[in-house]
């Protein structure tokens, strides 16, 4: 089987393209999202949708708000608390929106895919996980092969808990990691030791977990590149599917927790540089795929074989294999994708629980994509799972002139080539290996809503 396209590391060209950039699991993105978008028309959407001929699988998703302490560089929207009461509590508001919201969709419609994110979902205690997956399957019925993922954190789970949650029905999960280094673990106040994510990974590969992925972040306070190679060793040994090696975004103004990191700790840009370029040769070098953005897996991964017969797709949960579904997302701040709408509900965990206690869909903003976004959004996802766009197939599929109607982009698209990020072809382009490592900058050529150089300042994470 061919391998997938090796990406090349350039100092040169990550100093030129490797600034801010949207994540695109999503187009437009959340920033677009409007409060002029609210319960009724998230209502419109679910009803559209099941009047389409063939109505799409459903893909379920449940923010679990919920930590018992915080992670320093964390940028997740979560709730840091040690009551007792929380997840019962959350449980019953939980339930309030499943029954706000499922009956609206045709009971027929599939589930195919659920995902438990945080937060902490296993901050519920194993009892509280299997409630869950009661309510869910009472409110939605599930195909019998639906892919179910939680995330992990090591701290949170022993062994038998893993093999619990496997007979609840889960078949994936991902394991937050960070680092493995004791002194970055202080630094960011997450302290679990090696043998713990190692046991987590090994009961989870005994029961026949499927997809196991692992959460690693460069750029945390006193990493170095000896300490980083050490996690890095560790991980590969441990073998798990999928790696996903983010780049720490320290957005302080955004996130409170992150102030909590003191600067002089943090490593150097060329630190920070040097940790990539040699954690990006390992895994390669490792027996890895690059799949896109940060995210590397296995040869024989579902998601490798997805990119390669081109069907993989990229939305709010980042990569997947799964394309064609509605997104039904439950739970504070939690995002819905219903055909052309995005709906996201209150971020904050008692908006969304006063609604639900006045019985209202607590869906507080979103949008609905215009025909201009809707193909927008199509050429952006090519870009970001294929890594190569075919101008005519574009208008094929959406009944227009490329060509025509892209002219200023297409124009825009020269430097991109001069640098040899793309390879103009007679009717399209191809990202280059020199060019993967910044698919979002390449992607970026067609978003309509980016502010001209310098007024997205600070909204989104650095590219590399
Ligand atoms: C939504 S978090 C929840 C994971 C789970 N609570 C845990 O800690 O294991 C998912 C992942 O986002 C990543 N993440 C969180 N904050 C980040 C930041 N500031 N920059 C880059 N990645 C971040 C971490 O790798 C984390 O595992
Ligand atoms: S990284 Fe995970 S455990 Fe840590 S604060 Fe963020 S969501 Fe919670």
């Amino acid at each position: 089987m061919s391998e997938l396209m090796r990406p090349v590391f350039d100092a040169d060209l990550i100093e030129k393209y490797g600034g801010e950039g949207p994540r695109y699991t999503s187009y437009p993105t959340a920033v677009q999202f409007s409060e002029d978008f609210g319960p009724a028309e998230y209502e419109a959407a679910i009803a559209e949708s099941n009047r389409l001929p063939m109505p799409a699988g459903l893909s379920l998703y449940v923010h679990v708000p919920f930590c018992a302490s915080p992670c320093f560089y964390c940028a997740c929207n979560r709730v840091i608390t040690r009551s007792t009461t929380a997840g019962q509590e959350f449980l019953v508001n939980l339930e309030k929106e499943l029954r706000l919201v499922a009956p609206r969709f045709d009971r027929d419609r599939p589930v195919r895919q659920l995902h438990l994110g945080g937060g902490t979902p296993t901050f519920l205690s194993t009892e509280q996980i299997r409630q869950l997956m009661a309510l869910l399957r009472t409110h939605f019925r599930f195909a019998p092969d639906a892919e179910l993922g939680l995330e992990i954190d090591p701290r949170t789970v022993d062994p038998a808990g893993i093999r619990e949650l496997r007979k609840i029905g889960f078949n994936r999960l991902s394991i937050g990691v960070q680092d493995l280094d004791p002194e970055v673990q202080k630094a960011v106040n997450r302290v679990h030791d090696t043998a713990m994510v190692a046991s987590v990974l090994g009961a989870a590969r005994g029961v026949g977990f499927e997809s196991i992925s692992v959460d690693l972040i460069y750029g945390l306070p006193l990493q170095t590149t000896t300490g980083f190679s050490r996690t890095v060793e560790s991980i590969i040994h441990m073998n798990p599917d999928r790696i996903s090696l983010f780049n720490y975004a320290h957005l302080p103004h955004l996130f409170k927790a992150q102030r909590q990191i003191q600067d002089d700790q943090m490593p150097s840009p060329a630190t920070k540089l040097a940790i990539f370029r040699n954690t990006l040769a390992r895994l390669l070098d490792a027996g890895y795929e690059f799949i896109g953005m940060d995210h590397f897996a296995r040869p024989d991964d579902s998601l490798v074989k997805a990119k390669r017969d081109g069907s993989m797709v990229r939305n709010f949960q980042g990569y997947s294999t799964h394309g064609g579904l509605d997104l039904v997302s439950f739970g504070p701040s939690a995002i819905s994708q219903v055909g052309d709408s995005f709906a996201q509900n209150h971020r904050k965990l008692e908006d969304w629980t006063v609604s639900l206690i006045e019985d209202r869909l607590p869906t507080a903003r979103g949008l609905t994509r215009s025909s201009d976004d809707h193909i927008r959004a199509d050429i952006i996802e090519r870009i970001m799972c294929n890594g190569a766009l075919d101008f005519p197939a574009v208008g094929r599929a959406h009944g227009l002139d490329f060509e025509q109607c892209f002219a200023a982009e297409i124009q825009r698209l020269q430097p991109l080539a001069d640098d040899r990020l793309i390879e103009l072809q007679e009717h399209g382009f191809k990202v280059t290996e020199n060019g993967l490592l910044f698919l979002r900058a390449i992607a970026k050529t067609f978003d309509a809503y980016l502010a001209p150089a310098g007024q997205s300042q600070g909204r989104f994470s650095r590219i590399v």
